[in-house]
Parts: C-alpha cells; sequence; structure tokens
C-alpha cells in the first residue's frame, strides 16, 4: 500500500533568489504567493491566485499573510562552543584566542558541557531564522557527537567537524597529527551523509597545526572529496606575519593550505581580509569559497573585507556570524554589519545582493544549492517566516516602505530575532516565537 504523501501550503509574501541577482528585479517575488511542500520537499511556488486554482482542497494552507517568508538563512562560519564567551572584552585575535576562546573550548573535554551547550546552540540558531550552518567544535571528538546528535534531533542540514590543531596551542587542548586524523575518519564514518549532516575536516588555521598535520588533513580531504574543509585564512596581521616565518616557502598563507591539499571545491575559508590578486585567482580557480564575517571583523579589530575584489574573480562567498568572535548569530544583524563595512570602503550591499549572500550565494559557497538557499521545486524546504512588524519601529518603518527593495532593506538594517516568528525544516515546525 503506498503511504499518503504529506503535503501543506504557506501563504505569504514570498520572496528568494533562483539565480545570482544584479537587481532587485532578478528575485522570485510573490506579494501574495503560496509555496507547497511535499514530503519536506518543494513542490511548487508562485502566486497564490494561481496556485490555489490547482491545490487540492483538502490541502491545508498555514496562512502568514503580511509577513514575509524566506529560505532558511545559512552562516557559513561559526564557532558554537565558542557561544558562552560571546562579546568578551578588548582584545585582537591571537590574545582573544588565549584568554578567552581556548579556555572556553577547554570545558568541552566534558560531554555534558557539549551536549548541553549543543542543544542552547542549536535553538539559538533556528530562533534567528538560521536552519543550516558550517561550525567549529572543538578539538574534542565528543564535541562533534553533540552538536550533531542536537542537529540530528531536528532534521537540520548541518555541517561540522573536529577541530584539528598540534602546535602552538595550549597543550592540553592539541591532539596529534596522526591522531587528529584518525579520529576525523572515524567521524566521517559515524556522521557523514547521516541524515541531513555533512563532516568538515577543521584544522583551526595554519597558525596551530604542524606541518604534518597540514599534510594528513589533506591527505584525508583527497580521500573524501565529498566532505568539506573549513579553516581560518588571513585574519588578522599578526597571524600573517607567523605565517610567512613559519612557511617562507609558501608564497602567501592560501598557498600553505594549497600546497597541504586543503584547497579544493568545499573547502570554505573565514575572513580573508588579508588576500592578493594572485590568492583570489586561485582560490576561484580551485572552488574554494570565502565566509564573510563582518561583525567578527570590526569587533576583533581585524579589517575590512573587500568583497569587491572577490566578486570580480567570481568567487564563492557567503555570510558567516563567526561567533564568538562575531557579536550575534542573527543574520540580519551580520548583514547589516556587512553592509557598513563595505559601505566604509565605497562599495554597494543592495538588499537584494545581502539576501543572496546569506541564502543561495551561501548555499553555493558551501556547495548546497541542489538541496538549500532557494525555494527551486525539489529544493528541501527549510524556511522562515518574517515579521517586519515584530517592533513598533519596525512596524512604522515596513508600513512607509514604497517597494519591496525598501522594506527588505529596513528589515536587514533593522531586524534581529525579534523578526523571526518561526523557523521550518523540511517543511516541519522547528522554532516558534512566543507572543
Ligand atoms: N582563528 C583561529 N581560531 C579562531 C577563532 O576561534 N575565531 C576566529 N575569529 N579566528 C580564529
Ligand atoms: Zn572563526
Amino acid at each position: 500500500m503506498s503511504r499518503r504523501k504529506k503535503v501543506a501550503a504557506y501563504r505569504a509574501t514570498i520572496l528568494f533568489c533562483l539565480r545570482e541577482p544584479h537587481c532587485v528585479a532578478d528575485l522570485e517575488y510573490f506579494e501574495d504567493g503560496i509555496l507547497v511542500v511535499e514530503d519536506g520537499v518543494v513542490v511548487e511556488v508562485g502566486p497564490a491566485a494561481d496556485v490555489l486554482a490547482r491545490l487540492s482542497a483538502d490541502v491545508p494552507i498555514n496562512d502568514y499573510r503580511g509577513r514575509l517568508l524566506l529560505p532558511g538563512l545559512i552562516d557559513c562560519h561559526v564557532h558554537y562552543p565558542q557561544i558562552d564567551m560571546i562579546a568578551s572584552y578588548g582584545e585582537q585575535l591571537l590574545e582573544w584566542l588565549e584568554k578567552y576562546a581556548y579556555p572556553a573550548e577547554r570545558r568541552f573535554k566534558d560531554a555534558a558541557v557539549a551536549a548541553e551547550t549543543a542543544e542552547f546552540f542549536v535553538q539559538q540558531l533556528l530562533a534567528n531564522g538560521t536552519t543550516t550552518a558550517l561550525i567549529f567544535a572543538t578539538v574534542h571528538a565528543q564535541s562533534v557527537d553533540a552538536i550533531f546528535a542536537a542537529a540530528e534531533k531536528r532534521n537540520l542540514r548541518l555541517i561540522s567537524g573536529k577541530t584539528l590543531m598540534d602546535h602552538g596551542c595550549p597543550l592540553d587542548l592539541r591532539d596529534t597529527a596522526e591522531g587528529g586524523v584518525e579520529e576525523s575518519r572515524r567521524l566521517i564514518e559515524r556522521w557523514h551523509g547521516q541524515s541531513r549532516l555533512g563532516y568538515a575536516i577543521t584544522p583551526r588555521f595554519a597558525v596551530t597545526s604542524s606541518k604534518e598535520q597540514l599534510r594528513a588533513a589533506g591527505k584525508l580531504a583527497g580521500e573524501f572529496p565529498e566532505v568539506h574543509v573549513h579553516t581560518h585564512l588571513a585574519e588578522n596581521e599578526d597571524e600573517v606575519k607567523i605565517i610567512s616565518h613559519r612557511f617562507p616557502e609558501s608564497r602567501s598563507y592560501l598557498d600553505v593550505y594549497q600546497q597541504h591539499g586543503l584547497l579544493r571545491e568545499r573547502s570554505v575559508f573565514a575572513h580573508c581580509l588579508h588576500l592578493d590578486e594572485a590568492d583570489r585567482g586561485e582560490l576561484s580557480r580551485r572552488g574554494g569559497a570565502i565566509a564573510f564575517c563582518p561583525t567578527s571583523n570590526l569587533f576583533l579589530g581585524s579589517g575590512l573585507f573587500d568583497l569587491a575584489a572577490a566578486k570580480a574573480h567570481n568567487i564563492r562567498v557567503g555570510m558567516g556570524t563567526d561567533v564568538g568572535g562575531g557579536t550575534t548569530l542573527n543574520m540580519l544583524r551580520t548583514l547589516a554589519a556587512g553592509y557598513k563595512v563595505l559601505h566604509l570602503q565605497q562599495q554597494a550591499l543592495p538588499p537584494h545582493e545581502a539576501l543572496y549572500l546569506a541564502t543561495l550565494g551561501a548555499a553555493r559557497a558551501l556547495y548546497l544549492d541542489d538541496r538549500v538557499g532557494s525555494f527551486a521545486p525539489g529544493n528541501e524546504a527549510d524556511f522562515i517566516v518574517v515579521d517586519d512588524s515584530a517592533t513598533p519601529l519596525t512596524a512604522r518603518r515596513s508600513a512607509a516602505a514604497g517597494t519591496i527593495a525598501e522594506r527588505l532593506f529596513a528589515l536587514l538594517m533593522l531586524g534581529d530575532d525579534r523578526a523571526v516568528e518561526a523557523t521550518y525544516a523540511m517543511g516541519e515546525p522547528v522554532y516558534a516565537r512566543v507572543g
């Protein structure tokens, strides 16, 4: 007997990208639209009048008229074990790692700490409308088990991996070149491709890996081309200096990763503030991606990301919050910071492009655009209901907006978690705002 399919429809103002938008008119926009989901997958999206005419009368319609329905937001770089030390005072990257990040991560030796924190973190992601993320865990394998377990419970598409670090960091947080890669291999076998989960081989950055470890990680990355590589690149000037002293044979910091087999499709590099044109060409040719993390770059005093240069090379770019270096898990607030970082450099971030960087563009950066990031039929139905009248000010501002571009821009500049009314993963509710 064939099982009956579960079908549901969602009525709202629907907005998403099907391709990289060059103007607002390139967005898919249905002022009164309907999204139809069958067994967790998008089957149709279009104007309500058209979809309703075809829709079977027994399909339930969730009425979100007045609100925006967007693809679930995607965070291309975040550290879940740093959620408890977000907003720690006063330091730039290398001192900040010693003073705040490593002590916080040390606690994840305890599986109970990892489990409790992973639960909280995933709830916070969903409360902020983020349905997919590429996540740093810690050096401890159980920290990876914890984040994957929390994601699997809610059927989320998340990617994570054990941090590899065997050099230049506290002794009790080190693994070894061989041991770290063996643990990574076990975690790949245990988790990669299970439910909606994906593994990322995660050398923290070249500062905290021996050459032997980088080589072993690169070898593993060659063995498992379908898993991601996730690391940091050229974030801070002192960090770049350390790298040029330690790796005099490499042309650049990116070249260190390249020479060790870590630059390939599905490699994601957070920050990339200090690249040259040769690096950008190489990143683009080899299919690597950049996570643009503006709140972190401002908070840690790291610098200003040059998006125009990355775009000129057609490099894949997605947004990252980089919590706890970043100051929010909220992608709207992250995009608002991104707008200002670019404005300071006489670069533009129009609203259609901002939406792209947090949805389809981020999905492309993660090589997941055939699954998430848009409402293309066949995609997994991860979406959020956004209420841009959630506060008296945003209600007033959105009411005054004459166009969808203006409404979207005001939402991006003013919005935060209060704007997220509901979050769905594969058509199932995973978060609903109280009130
Ligand atoms: N570089 C190496 N580790 C980290 C980290 O935890 N946060 C940030 N922002 N940069 C890093
Ligand atoms: Zn980071």
